[in-house]
């Protein structure tokens, strides 16, 4: 830090402390309850404004929910993390804070950084990584490229929210080791080298105590132990205690405006129940945070003048090729040759209808996506490519999308049109006041999605709903369905939002004749509702084909091509906040759509479009495989830069891809009594399988370029290792220098002779480096302290495990290109 910065903090300081002594305890409690869905109230008297959130981690969505506020959707954080760059990260942080500033938010809810624990998880996709140290690093990044921009972050859920079943209540019971050395270090991590200005509190409990109220984790550990000095925000509806949350250190209860702050806290403290120092604590790091911000008048900004702009489409299109990680490629199929004459069948679903991004609070709304058949197009000569849909992994309906236009009509009891507003799909998604110019929800009784919808093709659609209560269904001018859905049992407060689709009527139409569609939902009383929000959907699913027939003429096409290119997905019923996957399958006959495929053209090259891990059962059947995560908006693009070799894939595996479901280390998520063990210790991703000598279908950073490299020399200290390597193709290409620790001295510490339980090798430090042709780089990695260390419970401290060690230079887990050997005192 700068001496201009020192001075700059204590500036701040001093506004904080000024402005605080200026509020009483009912304004302060009224400034620790959100005072809607997104936003602190504003205290003009102390010249504080409203400070505005949004999600986060792959765009910036604004305080509205809809598609009518678009955002640049960048590759999910899976991808971001198989770029290995920190650097990479920080650029998309820039993007990003250049996205809240343009939308009014101050501080993002991401990163995302709890660990791929179980390939189930449901928001793997939405973490990076299943390792600490690159979780750490890449969260890093982000943080310091966010925070660059001025605006705020809250690193996210601390901590032990790996999977979402029951995860309003789950209690994650992780021993101290994995605790430490796992789950806490990423945030640790990030804390030390980002200096993050928020974090958010998990829903989950912990050892059982809930996240909220965790007086030892975010009192003596993150504020203590680590100095963090943010604000700490709940997850959304996670706060339940008024006191149990002021004294276990979290300051803002999110969403408003009913919470457990506001009055609740102010009472609490005349009641003595909580000492009002633990008020201000909490008030002190709201206005830190606003100042931090420039939403605190007096303070200087940290940031004053926004960064250079960046192009947001040019970042989405670079992120997407430099996370896009080749996993296999025979005979050196890619890149494609593209000369003339030459013919590419693409197939599936997906590759028309894009599957750019994950389910639940990280949906963002592009103002474009470039699918995989719109990148191809663009990028081949005309009549080189051929498009069938092969296979349909989504047999349920998803929101009215492509041929319908539609607008909402907010209607009071006696019918009248109280306000309208336009739909750019069948979503309805308005949260707090964000409704129509006209519409309240004292006054709203009624609400008709309508409009037309042109069919692309003829045959029997299928329309349905999404969403909790009474509904009224009809197209065309006929009545199909009424009916009210009801909330199950063990269901999520945002099931109207995760919730299943139903499925109401069929009707037979015919392709390019319009129909009139009307969909009126019934509102409910929301006077005593904590958070008021209209959530519900009209769903379309177009006429289905017979499977075979599909598959058949997917062959046809791939018989007649030079090359097939197979886009295989996941759907938003597959991979989502909100729920765990069951197994990990391709959805459909997509796994059938391959190897037929196959069968007929040796130059099969299957794209994997999943946000996290799938069973790929045909993997050594095709000439190569693909994977492109989420890819973000402009992921057809990327796509084609990269299939036609106009840009490197330049990932490498963030999380070990499992050949079956089952070699998975941790293949259930599922509380017992409400409990999840966290059994297998500090044993996930890597370190379990090398443990338990599985072989998966692909390493922990393993990832293929399209150039070559040889390794020339590795020189390692305690403190940094330094590799040589060599471009030895012919294209110039990055590559990933990993150095992986491996203790020599197996399970024994020379120190204390008492054993010690620790993994055959793990991530010590990483460099991405690139390099043209025939050139050379040297690379500098340091070596963290914390590579040797453990976490000594007993102690409460790390320990320094002395002895010797293998340091690997390795292209993955487990292909060391060099070694070395270290004595470690
Ligand atoms: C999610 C958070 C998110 C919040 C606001 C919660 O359900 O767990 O990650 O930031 O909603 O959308």
């Amino acid at each position: 830090m700068t001496d201009a910065d020192q001075v700059r903090d204590q500036i701040r300081d001093d506004a904080v402390e000024a402005a605080l002594g200026k509020l009483d305890l009912d304004t302060k409690a009224f400034l620790l309850a959100g005072q809607d869905m997104w936003s602190l109230p504003a205290i003009p008297a102390i010249g504080l404004q409203s400070l505005v959130m949004s999600d986060g981690p792959i765009g910036v969505r604004g305080v509205r929910w809809t598609a009518d506020d678009p955002s640049v959707a960048l590759p999910s954080p899976t991808s971001l993390a198989a770029a290995w760059d920190p650097e990479l990260a920080r650029r998309a942080g820039r993007l990003l804070a250049q996205e809240a500033r343009r939308k009014g938010v101050h501080v993002l809810l991401a990163p995302t950084v709890n660990l791929h624990r179980s390939p189930l998880g449901g928001r793997h996709f939405e973490c990076y990584s299943e390792d600490p140290y690159l979780t750490g690093a890449i969260g890093s990044g982000y943080v310091n490229g966010v925070q660059d921009g001025g605006v705020g972050t809250t690193v996210k859920h601390f901590v032990g929210n790996d999977a979402e079943t029951d995860r309003f209540t789950v209690d994650s019971v992780i021993a101290p080791r994995p605790l430490r050395e796992l789950y806490l270090a990423p945030f640790e991590a990030i804390v030390a080298n980002a200096h993050p200005w928020g974090i958010m509190t998990a829903y989950n409990q912990v050892n059982g105590t809930t996240m909220t109220e965790h007086r030892y984790l975010v009192n003596e550990v993150l504020r203590g132990e680590w100095g963090f000095d943010g604000c700490n925000v709940s997850d959304w509806m996670a706060a339940r205690s008024t006191t149990g949350d002021i004294l276990g250190g979290m300051d803002v209860a999110m969403p408003g405006p009913t919470t457990v702050y506001g009055p609740a806290l102010a009472e609490a403290v005349r009641a003595g129940e909580v000492p009002g120092s633990a008020v201000d604590d909490a008030v002190r790091n709201v206005l830190r945070l606003a100042a931090r911000v420039g939403a605190l008048e007096g303070a200087p900004a940290v940031v004053e003048t926004a960064p250079d702009p960046v192009d947001g489409q040019a970042l989405a299109r670079e992120l997407a090729a430099r996370g896009f990680v080749l996993v296999r490629n025979e005979e050196g199929v890619l890149p494609l040759d593209a000369s003339a004459g030459r013919t590419v069948a693409l197939l599936g679903a997906a590759a028309r209808d894009a599957r750019v991004l994950g389910g639940g609070s990280a949906t963002v709304f592009p103002e474009r996506v470039v699918s995989p058949l719109d990148g191809l197009t663009a990028a081949l000569p005309e009549g080189a490519l051929a498009y069938a849909v092969g296979a349909d992994p989504s047999e349920e309906p998803t929101p009215a999308d492509k041929g319908f236009e539609l607008l909402a009509l907010c209607r009071d009891a006696s019918g009248a049109v109280l306000g309208e507003g336009g739909l750019p799909t069948g979503q309805v998604q308005w949260i707090g006041d964000d409704l129509p110019a006209g519409a309240t929800y004292e006054a709203m009784a009624s609400i008709e999605v309508r409009g037309t919808f042109v069919p692309r093709e003829s045959g029997e659609h299928t329309f349905g709903t999404r969403g909790l209560g009474a509904f009224t269904l009809a197209v065309d001018g006929r009545h199909l369905w009424s009916g009210v859905q009801e909330m199950g049992d063990e269901a999520d407060p945002f099931e109207a939002f995760f919730g299943a689709p139903s499925e109401r009527a069929r009707v037979t139409l015919t392709e390019g004749e319009p129909v009139e569609v009307s969909l009126t939902y019934q509102v409910p009383d929301m006077t005593a509702m904590p958070l008021k929000a209209i959530m519900f959907s009209l769903l379309h699913l177009g006429p289905r084909r017979d499977p075979d027939e599909l598959i058949a003429e997917a062959v046809e096409a791939a018989r007649a091509a030079d090359t097939a290119v197979v886009v295989v997905a996941t759907t938003e019923r597959v991979e989502s906040e909100g729920f765990d996957r069951p197994d990990l399958g391709l959805p459909g006959r997509q796994d059938d759509l391959v190897r037929a495929v196959a069968a007929v053209n040796p130059n099969t090259v299957v794209v994997v479009n999943a946000g996290s891990p799938v069973e790929l059962p045909w993997r050594e059947d095709v000439a190569a495989v693909l994977l492109t995560w989420f890819p973000g908006q402009e992921g057809g693009a990327a796509l084609a830069d990269v299939l036609l070799g106009e840009a490197e894939p330049g990932g490498r595996l963030p999380t070990t891809w499992p050949a079956r479901f089952a070699d998975a280390p941790v293949t259930e998520v599922v509380p017992a009594d409400g409990r999840l063990e966290y059994g297998e210790g500090l044993f996930i991703g890597y370190r379990a399988y090398e443990k338990h000598g599985v072989v998966p279908a692909y390493p922990f950073g393993h990832g293929l370029g399209y150039t070559d490299w040889a390794y020339e020399s590795l020189e390692a200290t305690a403190d940094a290792v330094r590799v040589r390597v060599t471009n030895t193709g012919t294209r110039p290409g990055r590559e990933v220098v990993q150095v992986y620790l491996a203790p020599l001295d197996t399970a024994s510490d020379r120190a204390g002779s008492t054993t010690v339980e620790r993994p055959a090798s793990w991530l010590a430090g990483f460099a991405s480096v690139a390099a043209g042709p025939g050139e050379s780089v040297e690379t500098e990695i340091p070596l963290p302290a914390r590579a040797f260390e453990i976490w000594d419970e007993e102690a409460r401290g790390w320990r320094r495990i002395g002895g010797a060690y293998e340091v690997r230079a390795s292209r993955a887990h487990g292909d060391t290109r060099l070694t070395a050997t270290l004595d470690i005192a």
